[in-house]
């Protein structure tokens, strides 16, 4: 471990330590019952509501997981993460000409706030602002989706991450609300491509399904300011991933964001497959996969085990 931690007034210096610290969080979270399951996606519904998975991945290297760590599941909202590193990456600062950095204090696909200010979204983690980032991946990649799954591919060391089939078209279905917020932009002005192609890619990128391993690895540059700790590559500036940590500090858990940062404290993404992503700078990424959602849309258990996780080791960056 890279980081000397105490635990309840004990050091926890060994690896079986912090799992049973892992096991004892997951089996007080599997006795909460409270929450629902995503339903305005139907092929989201379908999926047992039971399962649950807790991951630690750590910057030299270790990872502990207890539950259903290896199942693949869809991690919707988490995904905002992936376009915004390609979209950063292509436009530059250009890009918070089009976006905003600002938490919303809305609701995730609230759509009033976006006509007030002129078709400028609040920030990349609404669906407003990834529906926007989408538009600029799609204008500035020949094959957009490729782009964000040969990178998804490589953060995780996964040639098996893939989009599933049934929740894109389950999404396309019911994706009005999406749409709204689209064409809303392109009254604007600020939308460039079509909106067909745009929110393919925006509904193909919330399909992406991954497991609760995966995903904590995938996230563990944004703990080492931007270089992957297994490969040692610099996958973006210090700069851009201690952008990206502001932004998933101040908007990514919805409008439980405050609530997030004073009850955990630190930087993290939310989706309605259940999944969260914490990330904590200089030690490594905590994820937690449970699909029965409070009512702003997070995992009821994964809220629980983070936050467990986090206060337990002493983790808040603040
Ligand atoms: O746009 C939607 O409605 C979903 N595909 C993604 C939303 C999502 O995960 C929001 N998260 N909490």
């Amino acid at each position: 471990m890279t980081r000397d931690i105490v635990s309840g007034g004990q050091h926890i210096h060994a690896p079986d330590d912090l799992t049973r610290l892992l096991q004892d969080i997951y089996e007080q979270a599997m006795t909460i019952k409270t929450g629902k399951v995503a339903d305005y996606i139907p092929a989201l519904a379908a999926v047992d509501p039971e399962q649950c998975a807790l991951t630690l991945a750590t910057l030299d290297g270790e990872t502990f997981t207890v539950g259903d760590t290896q199942t693949q599941f869809s991690i919707q909202s988490v995904s905002k993460i992936f376009g915004l590193m390609l979209a950063m990456e292509r436009l530059g600062d250009e890009l918070w000409d089009r976006v905003k950095m600002e938490p919303s204090g809305q609701a995730f696909n609230s759509i009033v706030q976006l006509e007030w200010e002129k078709g400028i979204p609040r920030n990349p983690m609404i669906n407003a602002g990834a529906i926007l980032i989408s538009d600029v991946l799609v204008s500035h990649y020949s094959a957009s989706k490729n782009a964000v799954l040969s990178l998804v591919r490589s953060l995780c060391g996964n040639e098996a991450v893939y989009a599933d089939h049934e929740v894109h078209e389950s999404e396309k279905d019911h994706g009005h609300r999406n749409a709204a917020l689209a064409h809303l932009m392109k009254s604007f002005g600020n939308i460039d491509s079509d909106v067909e192609e745009l929110l393919d890619h925006y509904f193909w990128q919330c399909a992406l399904s991954m497991s609760c391993e995966n995903l904590a690895r995938s996230f563990t540059f944004l703990a080492n300011d931007g270089v992957c700790p297994f490969s040692k590559k610099q996958i973006m500036s210090k700069r851009d991933s201690q952008r990206i940590n502001a932004l998933l500090s101040t908007s990514g858990m919805y409008d439980q964001s405050g609530e997030f940062a004073f009850t955990v404290g630190v930087p993290a993404k939310s989706g309605v497959g259940g999944g969260i992503v914490a990330v904590v700078p200089d030690f490594g990424v905590i994820s937690a996969w449970s699909p029965r959602l409070n009512e702003f849309g997070n995992s009821a258990r994964g809220m629980f085990m983070v936050r467990e996780v986090a206060n337990k080791l002493g983790l808040s960056v603040y």
